[in-house]
């Protein structure tokens, strides 16, 4: 098989930075969340997708204990001796997330190896679409597969969140990278937060006559701490005051006891958990049965409750979901962490334009910066390139 576009020119570019080539190229996909948000750290469900942006990364060993890291966009690549720099005290841009990874490995006694690395990427940055979980599935897999280190998915899955949670500073789950690692074209990855195990789900929008568009609403967010890890904290706190060892434990049918024991934010903050849990139980049910066209009432239902409820979503999210909703799609929900990023609105392919259009005039008219609007479909894992 030939190695995909663009791997070709990594390959030449790293041999003009660094002198050498590289021993190989990598990449990994950001993701899209269909449903299931906030439900990961509570040990509940989620339904993300792999899609086509990519990080791409092509690496080589080094005989010394030398890390040297470029990237294709902008100056914030980083050249340094040693291996010092495995501190997040220091690390800064984007060598955060090759430097947790690598770090997180350290932690669990696998020798980090010298190496140089140049990074290339295509998933928008801060748009929700995890573009960071991108870079380091891509590292993961490439320093797995060049020290023999033997990692599973699974241990692949942990270390990219020990180094978001330990080294980046962002208490998330493990979501996104297992998008990333386990996504596969057509289909999304209904995954178990508890035990990790996964199925695989088919969702072909475009064969049942509709398109998903991402709404970039522009807005950029970090979860690297504020209201991402203030939802987590109330989360663990609700547990413990309802017995149970995550949130994934309370079933709809415990709500009604739970509003007896909790403040009515901390309640809230439950609710959504909980349903939301539910609507992915359900999104996937449909999927296997009627397909996508019968998943629209589930996102708006999972939109409010985050609205509302878990409150993460900003007007420019809601004005996105509403516009689109009112210009013809049969569902949209904020997609991600939350506080800003991106929607996602699945749309029929006849009323893709309008929504296009309707979009961007109500953001001009509401005086918000100009949404990027593009086609999303689940698109295949991370895996190596050449
Ligand atoms: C971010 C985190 C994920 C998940 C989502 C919310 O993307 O990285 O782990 O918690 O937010 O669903």
């Amino acid at each position: 098989m030939n190695p995909p576009p663009g791997t070709k020119e990594l390959r030449s570019r790293f041999k003009e930075v660094f002198g050498a080539a590289p021993d190989g190229v990598w990449q990994a996909p950001g993701r899209v969340n269909l449903i299931g948000e906030h439900t990961d750290y509570n040990e509940g469900f989620v339904l993300p997708f792999a899609i086509d942006r990519t990080a791409r990364v092509a690496v080589r060993l080094r005989p010394d204990s030398t890390l040297r890291m470029l990237s294709t966009f902008g100056n914030q690549g980083l050249t340094t001796a040693d291996a010092c720099v495995l501190d997040p005290a220091t690390a800064r841009g984007w060598t955060k997330y090759p430097l947790g990874v690598l770090w997180a490995l350290e932690q669990r006694g696998i020798a980090v190896p010298g190496l140089d690395l140049l990074l290339d990427s295509d998933v928008p940055r801060g748009a929700g679409l995890s573009s960071s979980h991108a870079i380091e599935c891509a590292i993961i897999l490439a320093v797995n597969e060049l020290t023999g280190a033997g990692l599973s998915v699974e241990d692949m899955v942990l270390a990219t969140q020990r180094a978001e949670n330990d080294f980046v500073g962002a208490p998330t789950g493990i979501m996104d990278q297992s998008a990333s690692l386990r996504g596969a074209a057509g289909r999304a990855v209904f995954l178990d937060c508890r035990d990790q195990s996964v199925r695989l789900v088919p969702f072909d929008a475009e064969a049942a006559g509709l398109v998903l568009l991402v709404i970039d609403t522009k807005v950029s967010h970090s979860h690297a701490g504020g209201g991402y890890a203030a939802r987590r904290a109330s989360c663990e706190l609700a547990a413990d005051v309802l017995g149970v060892r995550a949130l994934r434990d309370v079933g709809v049918r415990d709500l009604e006891e739970a509003a007896g024991l909790l403040d009515t934010e901390t309640f809230h903050r439950v609710r959504h958990v909980v349903t939301e849990n539910d609507r992915v139980l359900q999104t996937v049910e449909l999927l296997e049965g009627d397909g996508p066209q019968a998943i629209g009432a589930l996102l708006d239902a999972s939109h409010a409750s985050m609205r509302d409820d878990f409150e993460i979503s900003c007007p420019e999210l809601d004005l996105a979901v509403d516009t689109a909703r009112a210009g013809g799609a049969i569902g949209a929900r904020m997609t991600g962490g939350g506080f800003g990023g991106a929607a996602i609105a699945l749309t029929p392919a006849g009323a893709e334009q309008r929504v296009r259009s309707d979009v961007g005039r109500a953001f001009a008219r509401a005086g918000y910066a100009a949404p990027e609007v593009f086609r999303v479909r689940p698109a295949a894992g991370a895996r190596r390139l050449d």
